[in-house]
């Protein structure tokens, strides 16, 4: 396995814990790059992606192969990308529909991105929902419904604007 961290190529990724990142027990795929300042745990990121600034990326999460993530995305655990899924700046995906402080019961809502789908900057999706295959997100859009495939979804909440191009 070859990973490339700021594009250095570093043999053994799972024991890199620098000074300005952190990526622990990750799976993760041949050539992708992952930039300064993540927080990468107990998850599975395809080959060649791209894992830009200041993104986290959670336990149990699985992104796909040649998927793009940009900087300040929060990918909680819950969340599968599948392959070819572009995820904007700022993008937030949640897991809990009526977060609590604390609760013992508690068990992460999933949320699924279908291969080929592209996420706006600063887009909210809440969770318990399936983007679709090759669905673009308008940039600012709350996502609160299914998003059907090679649709492109815009606003608050988030509704069709126009089939992708
Ligand atoms: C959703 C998007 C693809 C629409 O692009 P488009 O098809 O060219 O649409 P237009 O610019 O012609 O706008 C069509 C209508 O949708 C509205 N609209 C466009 N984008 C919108 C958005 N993100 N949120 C809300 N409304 C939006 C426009 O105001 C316009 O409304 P009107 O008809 O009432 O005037 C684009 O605006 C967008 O948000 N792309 C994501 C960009 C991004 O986040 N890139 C990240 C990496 S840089």
């Amino acid at each position: 396995m070859k990973i490339l961290i700021n594009e250095f190529i570093i043999a053994e990724p799972m024991k890199l814990l620098a000074k300005y990142y952190i990526i622990e027990d990750a799976d993760i795929g041949e050539n992708t790059i992952i930039r300064d300042f993540v927080n990468i745990f107990g998850c599975k990121i395809g080959k060649d992606c791209k894992i830009a600034t200041f993104v986290d990326i959670q336990k149990g999460v699985v992104i796909g192969d040649r998927c793009k993530v940009e900087s300040f995305a929060f990918i909680p655990t819950g969340v599968t990308i599948e392959d070819d899924v572009f995820i904007g700046q700022h993008v937030s995906f949640m897991n809990d529909k009526t977060p609590k402080a604390y609760d013992p019961e508690w068990t992460p809502m999933p949320t699924l991105v279908k291969k080929g789908a592209s996420i706006g900057a600063g887009a909210k999706i809440i969770c318990g929902n399936t983007i679709g295959k090759g669905a673009l997100v308008g940039a600012g859009a709350v996502v609160t419904k299914d998003v059907p495939p090679n649709t492109v979804v815009v606003g608050n909440p988030a509704r069709v604007l126009r089939k992708v191009k």
